[in-house]
């Protein structure tokens, strides 16, 4: 986001216009109020939902026909800012109200969490970074920026750029997974697509990063829990897709709820002014995530609401997501010279020059035309590019006996309630999707002409249904296939685990069907890294299809019967059992690296590695790396090595280049993903290929923040996971 000086200057004079309490009103964001409409307490419908008393689709019904409270009143006074909400038309009436009936005619700025599309609903972030294609993120971000824009949406809550390493975190599936350097390249891409039709004229939004930051590193996994770290783990962790974000000119950024290293991130002004808006540059404004500022007297922080506001308000958090406590407090706390005059006009000009960024002082409303477009159908380019995203973003774990792909007429069972769950491919944080466009895998299945019977015996949550599962024991098919996974309120916001293996009995339907002599490939759809040791052990093969997307279906059922050879890999490592978490393939050595004696870094009863590791994922074809030779030249190390197809099938492999500082001031990873490419190959097919590592991404940070190159051995890695890799020494 740049501003010229022509936009710099509307916003300086507007900003001059305006009077003290219009300046705390650009500080306030609102979103509809629940008011009535049914029977309960908003809250019990919300408990209800909770413990299942009723369906994710009863309760869309329900709120479908609630009666809402869009502050109108407010609006016109001048005392909000921005408004969260996704319902075109009314976004059209509230901006009227902004703009034709307060004093200075400021448009409303509306959010609204778009993380992984808004009506395509695209692979969750945690299987499409699994693609390593940064083109492909980034045409995925520019259709949901069209999508959001034509519903009067400007303002995406995305990307969430958090690096999790600890799957029993729910938050995992919105993020790209445990690396930085990946989280880097995925945060760039994002950001481009969203924000960069600004430049081409085209659809665009205001990006909002987040969490702001190390969120993903709660204690134990517990959302919302606290988080301690050194400051050079900060930095080589956590920051790294936030810097990346910055230097594409993301417009903003959301504050997160945990405290780290004590200080709540909505009121640390090490991380808000020096680090985000000093060090990288932030030139739009940081919003705090819903209630934070609030949250701060839980915390402990503040004493009392006032004490937040003024506290977040002077470590550089400019925009309040649902207190009130800016627009009730900060008039006063200005009157009374705890907030300065220079702080609130930094912030509001912030705001401002985001609005104007977005040309809404121009063009406030939606396209009316636009949206009826959108109502009757979603355009067929966008449901192409859903079906791509999800095929690029299916894992093979495992495939013994070349089990897969199947031929077309294999008949076969279909187990699993979730394989005919058409609402559950979509995943955590998915707000516009309509049902009747969702594929499950069973349509997909039964659309590429599957022949096979379905017995749903059961789902994440439901006991097995004895009488199925013996009608699919006793079944003449031979071969099933097994939907099996978590619902997809099992991860996202509040819903972490810690139990990260397959939920309720699925496992037991897949051993009982086993023992009866079945063969059964299993068909994963879950929204975090699964502990998955046994089923690694006893299923001969294993799809990993995450939750994604509105094709979800049709994909899965290219990828089983071979019409699309998969080329995903995996994002973050998997574990084999719930206590190896948090386990991450970058980890620092220690001095007693793990073996087979006692005295070293690992458990009694249970393996150091990894089910899966870090950048796995199997093809139907094979590839073999030889000959890496490493060169220097002024600013790089170039790694050459020969790729071969050595398979009979075309595939696509994702080559990855890794790095280890052998001796350092501070100790080093074991290996940092620093390159990667996708190489497309012919049957037997030999190609060179070079990777880069830019000797400027060589170096680290130190507890002081401070970049620090330091010479000496280095080994590079190449290959196609992060475990099993070619390598070379250099001494740089
Ligand atoms: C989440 C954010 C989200 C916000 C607004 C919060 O609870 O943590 O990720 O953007 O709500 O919906």
């Amino acid at each position: 986001m740049k501003l010229s000086s022509e936009q710099n200057k509307f916003v300086d004079d507007l900003l001059s216009k305006m009077t003290l309490e219009e300046k705390v009103g650009q500080l306030n964001q609102e979103s509809p109020s629940i008011v009535g409409g049914f029977d309960v307490p908003f809250e019990e419908l919300i408990e209800m939902l909770t413990d299942g008393r009723i369906s994710q689709e009863e309760f869309g019904k329900i709120m479908a026909t609630a009666t809402r409270d869009y502050h109108e009143d407010d609006i016109r006074a001048g005392k909000v800012s921005s408004f969260l909400d996704s319902d075109p038309r009314k976004i059209n009436e509230l901006q009227k109200i902004a703009v034709e009936e307060t004093r200075l005619g400021i448009p409303l700025i509306i959010g609204f969490d778009v993380i992984h599309g808004l009506r395509s609903v695209y692979p969750i972030a945690i299987a499409e970074a699994g693609s390593f294609d940064d083109k492909l993120m980034e045409k995925t971000a520019r259709m949901a920026a069209k999508e959001s824009r034509a519903h009067g949406i400007c303002w995406n809550f995305a990307p969430m750029i958090d690096v999790a390493r600890d799957s029993r975190w729910g938050r995992v599936s919105e993020g790209p997974g445990e690396d930085p350097f990946l989280g880097s390249r995925f945060a760039r891409a994002k950001i481009k697509g969203l924000q960069n039709g600004c430049d081409e004229g085209e659809d665009y939004v205001a990006a909002c990063t987040k969490h702001y930051v190390a969120y993903s590193a709660c204690e134990a996994g517990r959302d919302y829990n606290t988080t301690s770290m050194s400051i050079s783990q900060l930095y080589n962790v956590y920051l790294p897709p936030f810097k990346a974000a910055m230097e594409e000119g993301a417009c903003s950024a959301m504050a997160s709820f945990n405290d780290l290293n004590g200080v709540p991130c909505t009121v640390n002004s090490y991380t808000l002014r020096d680090i985000l808006k000093g060090e990288y540059g932030l030139e739009g404004f940081v919003v705090s995530d819903a209630n934070g500022i609030k949250e701060c007297v839980t915390h402990g922080m503040a004493e009392d609401d006032i004490d937040a506001g003024v506290k977040a308000m002077n470590a550089g958090l400019d925009m309040d997501m649902g207190t009130h406590i800016y627009y009730d407090h900060m008039v006063q706390a200005v009157k009374d010279g705890k907030v300065s005059m220079d702080t609130l006009d930094e912030a509001v000009r912030r705001i401002l020059g985001v609005k104007v960024w977005l040309g809404l002082f121009d063009n406030p409303y939606v396209d009316e035309a636009v949206i009826a477009a959108y109502e009757k159908e979603v355009p067929k380019e966008h449901m192409e590019l859903c079906l791509r995203a999800a095929e690029e973003s299916i894992v093979l774990l495992k495939n013994e006996g070349d089990i897969l792909p199947l031929k077309r007429d294999t008949k076969f069972s279909l187990v699993g309630e979730l394989a005919d769950r058409a609402d559950e491919v979509v995943g955590a944080w998915s707000l516009g999707w309509k049902k009747e466009e969702c594929v499950s895998v069973k349509e997909g299945l039964k659309a590429a002409g599957a022949a096979f019977d379905y017995y749903p015996v059961c789902g994440p949550e439901s006991k097995i249904n004895e009488e199925e599962l013996k009608a699919a024991i006793s079944s003449d098919n031979d071969l099933v296939i097994a939907v099996v996974g978590e619902y997809k309120s099992m991860s996202g916001e509040a819903s972490s685990r810690a139990d990260i293996t397959l939920p309720g009995q699925q496992r037991r339907m897949l051993k009982e069907l086993k023992e009866a002599g079945k063969t059964v490939i299993a068909v994963l759809m879950n929204g975090r890294p699964l502990a998955l040791g046994w089923e690694k052990e006893i299923i001969p093969a294993i799809i990993e299809g995450w939750h994604l997307g509105i094709q979800m279906g049709t994909a899965i059922a290219e990828v089983i019967f071979g019409e699309v050879n998969p080329s995903g890999k995996l994002s973050s490592t998997f574990s084999s059992v719930n206590g190896q978490e948090p386990l991450y393939y970058n980890h620092p050595n220690t001095g007693r690296p793990g073996s087979k004696s006692k005295f070293t870094s690992r458990y009694l009863d249970a393996p150091v590695e990894p089910c899966f590791p870090f950048g796995y994922g199997l093809s139907y074809t094979s590839f073999e790396y030889s000959d890496l030779k490493l060169t220097e030249t002024s600013d790089e190390i170039v790694a050459e090595f020969t790729l071969k197809n050595t398979g009979n099938l075309e595939g696509t492999e994702v080559a990855q280049l890794y790095m280890q500082d052998v001796c350092g001031s501070l100790v080093r990873p074991v290996k940092e993903l620093k390159n990667y490419a996708r190489i497309n190959l012919a049957a037997g097919e030999v190609k060179e290929v070079t990777l880069s590592l830019k000797k400027s991404d060589m170096g680290f940070y130190d507890n002081q923040g401070k970049y620090v190159f330091e010479s000496g051995l280095f080994r590079i890695y190449v290959g196609g996971n992060s475990r099993d890799t070619l390598v070379e020494e250099i001494i740089v």
